[in-house]
């Protein structure tokens, strides 16, 4: 049996990490990847891999993702998208992109599963932007999303889509709400949550970061809960994702808050200091930026991680600090 696995946004960071989690994992064997992105992806090594650059707001590049020489895939993972600030500045880029090209891939992999008399498994990278205040203490299934941002409004419009389709059986889908995800390599990016990982990120290289929260080191702003998960223990849950029979889930929705921890971003500078020491937390600036600090704090920080728990999903233990140290190693080995 082969497993061909559609990667959308496979240039990207998630996208670039899974498609190496799925060659590693021994529950996917015989791997063939077709990888997507309107940047070059690049493959991992010794994996079958077709990859396209292609921009996925133009349907007629969508459909060929389907008709490659590996057939039909099995599963596609839909990670493309603009991130949050990128949509909040941009209205229209992130409407088209992530609404209007989700739908087209969606409306594919219906057709396709179709074609094959199977549905086939369709996995949205989602958001905790989807909630919006007010919020209850604690976020659980039954949660309503009101999201604040552009960003969250169209991953939730995309999860309308993906649920409905899956009660026709037009695809099995599988929609996961990500926490934040730290810490994020590379540069800082057009993100609002960008910061939360460069506080952490560009000290550890030596380099000065900016946090867009409060005025300085004593400010009560820096007590701002945020909801957060490693880069590890999301990438192994996307695989995780993809194993999950259908009838576990509940039967209206499929969508998962995937688990996740609490953290302020004064516990994320403690954790700092902690591993890396003075030094390295005299890096971070602080200049509070009114737009950051609002979307960031309409967002949700704790949830009832019991439910996807119960499907399988696994989370981080320990809190920041084996996440920040964790980092520090991979740059002293220069590998990020
Ligand atoms: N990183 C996080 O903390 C986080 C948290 C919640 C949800 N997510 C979601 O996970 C997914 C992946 O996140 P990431 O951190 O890897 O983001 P990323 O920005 O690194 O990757 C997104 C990719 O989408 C591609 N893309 C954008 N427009 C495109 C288009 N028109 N056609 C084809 N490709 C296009 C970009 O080139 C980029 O490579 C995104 O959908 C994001 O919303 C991420």
């Amino acid at each position: 049996m082969s497993n061909v696995i559609l990667i959308t946004g496979a240039a990207g960071w998630l996208g670039g990490l899974l498609a190496h989690a799925l060659k590693e994992d021994p529950k996917t064997p015989n791997l063939q990847l077709i990888l997507a992105d309107i940047v070059e992806p690049k493959a991992p090594d010794g994996v079958k891999s077709i990859t396209f650059k292609a921009d996925l707001t133009d349907s007629g590049q969508v459909d060929a993702l389907f008709t490659t020489s590996y057939g039909i895939p099995d599963t596609v993972y839909c990670l493309h998208g603009i991130m949050s600030r990128g949509s909040e500045d941009n209205f229209d880029l992130g409407l088209k992109v992530n609404v209007d090209s989700v739908r087209d891939l969606l409306e594919a992999t219906r057709r396709h599963g179709q074609e094959r008399d199977n549905p086939i498994k369709f996995i949205l990278a989602s958001s905790l932007a989807v909630y919006g205040r007010p919020l209850p203490d604690i976020v659980t299934p039954s949660t309503i999303a009101t999201p604040q941002s552009a960003y969250g409004m169209g991953k939730l419009t995309s999860e309308l889509f993906i649920n409905e389709y899956s009660r026709r059986g037009f695809v099995d889908g599988r929609i996961l709400r990500l926490p934040t995800i730290v810490v994020r390599p590379g540069v800082p990016v057009a993100a609002t949550s960008s910061f939360i990982s460069g506080i952490i990120r560009e000290p550890l290289k030596g380099l000065p970061s900016l946090c867009p929260i409060g005025d300085s080191l004593a400010s009560p702003a820096l007590d701002l809960p945020l909801w957060l998960a490693s880069p590890e223990t999301t990438i192994a849950n996307l695989v995780i994702a993809k194993h999950i029979p259908a009838s576990s889930f509940m039967p209206h929705t499929r969508v998962v808050c995937l688990p996740g921890f609490t953290a302020t971003v004064r516990d994320e500078l403690r954790a700092l200091e902690s591993i890396a020491g003075r030094k390295a937390l005299e890096l971070v600036q602080f200049k509070d930026d009114e737009v950051n600090r609002r979307v960031v704090s309409s967002w949700p920080a704790k949830f009832d991680n019991a439910y996807a728990l119960r499907l399988g999903f696994v989370v981080d233990e320990g809190g920041m600090e084996p996440i920040v140290r964790r980092f520090k190693e991979s740059v002293d080995a220069g590998v990020v």
